[in-house]
């Protein structure tokens, strides 16, 4: 029987991996799961209660605790019965989520929760996936796009308001921060998997993105292409 189809999205924030691998996975039918929500759930948690990072067994306590209170699905994460995604995307709880990325036992609670809902086949977006969570997905991607690109990107994510609050330039250097926090980790650095194929998004539409990694697919005999025309 064949294996279900698991394609592994990973890159730096504002390469694009998240519009990327959810373009993809509507056009095959297959569920999305963008493990980034799952770190910042917990930085958001961690957050709201003021809890020191700092205490690591205090904290690995209250984090088994927030995980029983959640759940993450394609559509992104429940808190309390509550869709509590847009809450979580800020660069804010961006930042606090790449500090609890970095404890190994933040990472090791959340592993085995995202192989689990990858059995079934999916599109997952991360910075780990094709390494460390999805080793081996038939296919990974890495997406990146030069800083500059990427920094506009993200502050044009931005509410207007939020906008007026930070320059471009100071969105650029937050990017550079956590890009730099994200592949100095010892633990599942940021960083491409030896047989990924990588894509460079700067001069690129995101439909182009998407092209090229149908494409790929089809050349693996993964998929019929005409299907997705
Ligand atoms: O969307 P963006 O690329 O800004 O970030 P994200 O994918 O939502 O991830 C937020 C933070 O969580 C990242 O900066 C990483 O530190 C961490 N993360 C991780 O360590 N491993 C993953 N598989 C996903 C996210």
């Amino acid at each position: 029987m064949k294996r279900p189809l698991q394609i592994a999205v990973d890159g730096p924030a504002g390469s694009g991996k998240g519009t990327a691998a959810s373009m993809l996975g509507k056009v095959l039918k297959l569920p999305v799961l963008d493990t980034g929500l799952l770190y910042r759930f917990v930085a958001w948690r961690a957050m709201e209660s003021r809890v020191d990072l700092n205490n690591t067994d205090a904290f690995l306590s209250f984090v088994s605790l927030a995980l029983k209170t959640m759940s993450w699905r394609t559509e992104g994460v429940f808190f309390d019965g509550k869709d509590c995604t847009s809450l979580l995307r800020g660069e804010d709880v961006g930042a606090v989520a790449s500090k609890v990325a970095s404890m190994p036992a933040v990472r090791e609670a959340l592993l085995q929760m995202q192989q689990t809902l990858a059995i079934q086949g999916c599109v997952m977006d991360g910075r780990d996936i094709g390494t460390v969570v999805l080793p081996e997905a038939q296919v990974k991607f890495f997406l990146t796009a030069s800083l500059r690109e990427r920094g506009r990107r993200r502050w044009l994510q931005l509410t207007p308001l939020a906008q007026r609050k930070q320059s471009l330039e100071q969105m650029i250097k937050e990017v550079a921060l956590r890009d730099q926090r994200d592949s100095e980790r010892t633990l599942a650095p940021l960083k491409q998997a030896e047989d990924a194929i990588v894509i460079d998004s700067t001069t690129l539409r995101q439909d182009e993105v998407v092209d090229r990694m149908l494409r790929v697919l089809k050349r693996r005999d993964l998929i019929e292409l005409d299907e997705y025309r």
